[in-house]
């Protein structure tokens, strides 16, 4: 296997506050895109780049669910170590925590909410070999003013903005940085933003002006922060049609034998009953021990583990989280729009 020395952070903490109810009772970096959490793709992402020393930053609720399901890391081919924040103060005070873990090497950051598909080798290959002090990855997108914003001049950064409200670029700075120790010492001078964080745009910011020699690169391949539930079912689709190779290719495990009624670009977990009356898909993931009763109607979903639907039911657009119970009236065919924590009960 490649392996190199520089390590790797995971940033897994936050109260996920724009993903309720989904994130009421746990983490939101362990909601599942295509039967996985989506901090699992992070570690896989660093791990394909031949990165197996990974610190995960964890706090806020739930935090113990994270440390439950990735153990040591042995499970993943990685080696962990866990970083306790004590309150969500920003990505820059999370990074700050990790500077004995880095111990003066170069290092790569990962956002435990961002989802790039393409591996992420090469940008570090061309970090480890130039002699920036960082180098951020930029992607193009619609909403500029959501993001960390960076204004490119002469094939150079200018400036980083947070969140800026009359965007001059739509170039986001992605959750992916690859820095080097000097980003500690502009943190431990750095002001708390109107958020109340540390921004770690304020740190790059702060580093340009300081030393002009930040590198950055431009992700045209797919890359997404699931900040939001729109955001997680599109990332959804999108791992679903990547692993499903052929648009009526479905992954099932075999301990789910029915699929009859199941259309292209769908996943489901272990032991789920589907009746053969129902059509899935496209675009639906469903977890583990799941029960899809006889008429039911589901596309463009994430319907988690343990849940049971019944009544005919015609859902879209939904996420429905582990242990839901659904109960249609058999009469009302229209789509239902359901976002739903842990535990709800539903009878129509
Ligand atoms: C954070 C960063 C922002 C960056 C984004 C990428 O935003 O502050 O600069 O563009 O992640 O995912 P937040 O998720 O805290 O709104």
């Amino acid at each position: 296997m490649y392996v190199i020395k520089m390590k790797g952070i995971i940033l897994h903490g936050g109260h996920g506050t724009r993903l309720r109810p989904l994130t009421h009772t746990g983490p939101k970096q362990l909601l599942p895109i295509a039967n996985k959490p989506m901090s699992q793709y992070c570690i896989e992402s660093i791990k394909g780049a031949g990165i197996t020393e990974i610190a995960i930053i964890i706090g806020g609720l739930g935090a113990n669910k994270v440390r439950d399901y990735y153990g040591n890391g042995e499970n993943f081919g990685v080696n962990l170590t866990y970083i306790e924040q004590d309150e969500p103060r920003g990505i820059a005070h999370a990074i700050r925590l990790c500077k004995e873990f880095i111990n003066n090497e170069k290092f790569l950051v990962f956002l435990g909410d961002n989802i790039i598909q393409r591996p992420i080798t090469d940008f570090i290959d061309n970090f480890t070999k130039s002699g920036y002090d960082a180098t951020v990855l930029l992607c193009e997108v619609d909403n500029p003013s959501r993001f960390g914003i960076a204004d490119i001049e002469n094939k150079k950064i200018a400036k980083i903005t947070e969140k800026p409200k009359k965007p001059t670029s739509n170039l986001a700075v992605t959750g992916i940085y690859l820095l080097t120790p000097l980003i500690f010492e502009i943190i431990d001078n750095l002001k708390p933003s109107w958020r109340n964080e540390l921004e770690i745009t304020d740190a790059l910011d702060n580093l340009l002006k300081q030393n002009d020699n930040i590198g950055y690169e431009i992700i045209t391949d797919y890359w997404k922060d699931t900040g939001t539930p729109e955001d997680i079912l599109n990332a959804n689709r999108q791992v679903l049609e990547h692993i499903c190779t052929r648009p009526s290719t479905v992954i099932i495990d075999e301990s789910s034998k029915d699929w009859i009624g199941l259309k292209g670009h769908c996943i489901i977990g272990k032991n789920c009953k589907i009746d053969k009356s129902a059509t899935i898909g496209p675009h639906v993931s469903i977890g583990d021990n799941t029960i899809i009763s006889s008429d039911v109607v589901i596309e463009n979903s994430i319907i988690m583990s343990g849940c049971k639907i019944d009544g005919g039911l015609n859902i879209k657009d939904s996420i429905i989280s582990a242990n839901c119970h659904l109960h249609g009236n058999n009469k009302d065919k229209t789509k239902k729009i359901f976002l739903l924590g842990e535990g709800t009960k539903i009878s129509l």
